[in-house]
């Protein structure tokens, strides 16, 4: 039997790349989607289940996630889904901490809780189980001051990532993070009103943005479970803007 990977946010941008190289590369897939519909080759695929939840929305992962989490039946968990909004640091306070709360929910707390009842499956089961967690090059080195949520959640869930890793290794279970940096996808186009399309790629080594194809393929090759002991590590793609 093919291996099971969970993701949040297929139904478009990196996440819509991960879920169709996975099921290309033989794998079962559960993809989540808020509202978008799911491309209609996933729709058509029998290795795909969708799923509709709203990571916002406690209600929404306890009862349309939790019971798929919770079987044990999955064996890879690829937390994809995010928001990436702006709040600039001298708005009014209940405005700049609602997109805090916002933020912090579905880029942190929901792929948090997610994950607990993912690994805790896995433990009960005795089975090995993969995290991967899609943060980004703000965890590493900060975002402009209208962003500071963002990377501070980017940075949260990469502190989360290496905490499983230390400890949970033991127990079969292992967590990586993928740090990318700007992405062709909706959610660039989105910093292109804000900083303007040059900002996409002052910083690379190469003229064009990266594709999502690219992160597909480093999850599709974490997903295989063929490096276990790079567990804790975070995998950077961002263009050679920088390089640690
Ligand atoms: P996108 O905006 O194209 O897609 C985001 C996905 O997350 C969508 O499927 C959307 O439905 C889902 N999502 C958003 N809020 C949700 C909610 N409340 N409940 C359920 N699903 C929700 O963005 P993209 O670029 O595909 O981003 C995917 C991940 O990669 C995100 O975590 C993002 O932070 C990260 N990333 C993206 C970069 C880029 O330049 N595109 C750079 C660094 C990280």
């Amino acid at each position: 039997m093919s291996k099971h990977c969970i993701i949040t946010g297929c139904s478009r941008g990196i996440g819509k790349a991960i879920a169709g190289r996975l099921i290309e590369d033989g794998y079962r897939v559960t993809g989540t989607r808020r509202s978008a519909p799911f491309p209609e080759e996933f729709q058509s695929n029998s290795r795909f289940n969708g799923l509709t939840a709203d990571l916002a929305e406690n209600s929404d992962l306890e009862d349309v996630l939790g019971p798929l989490l919770k079987s044990g039946e999955a064996d890879v968990l690829i937390n994809n889904a995010g928001i990436f909004t702006d709040a600039a640091i001298w708005s009014d306070d209940n405005q700049w901490l609602d997109v805090w709360d916002r933020t912090q929910q579905v880029n942190l707390r929901a792929p948090a809780l997610l994950t607990k009842w993912f690994v805790n499956a896995c433990l009960e089961k005795k089975k090995e189980g993969i995290v991967i967690n899609i943060a980004s090059r703000a965890a590493y080195r900060g975002d402009t001051q209208e962003y500071a949520a963002y990377a501070a959640s980017k940075a949260g869930l990469t502190a989360f990532t290496k905490s499983l890793a230390r400890n949970l290794g033991k127990n079969g279970i292992v967590a990586y993070t993928i740090a990318p940096g700007f992405i062709e996808t909706d959610m660039a186009l989105e910093s292109v009103e804000v900083l303007g399309r040059e900002a996409l790629t002052r910083d690379s080594a190469f003229d064009e943005i990266t594709t999502p194809d690219e992160v597909a393929a480093i999850v599709s090759f974490l997903a295989k479970g063929e490096v276990k002991h790079m567990t804790g590590s975070t995998l950077h793609i961002n263009g050679g803007s920088y390089m640690i």
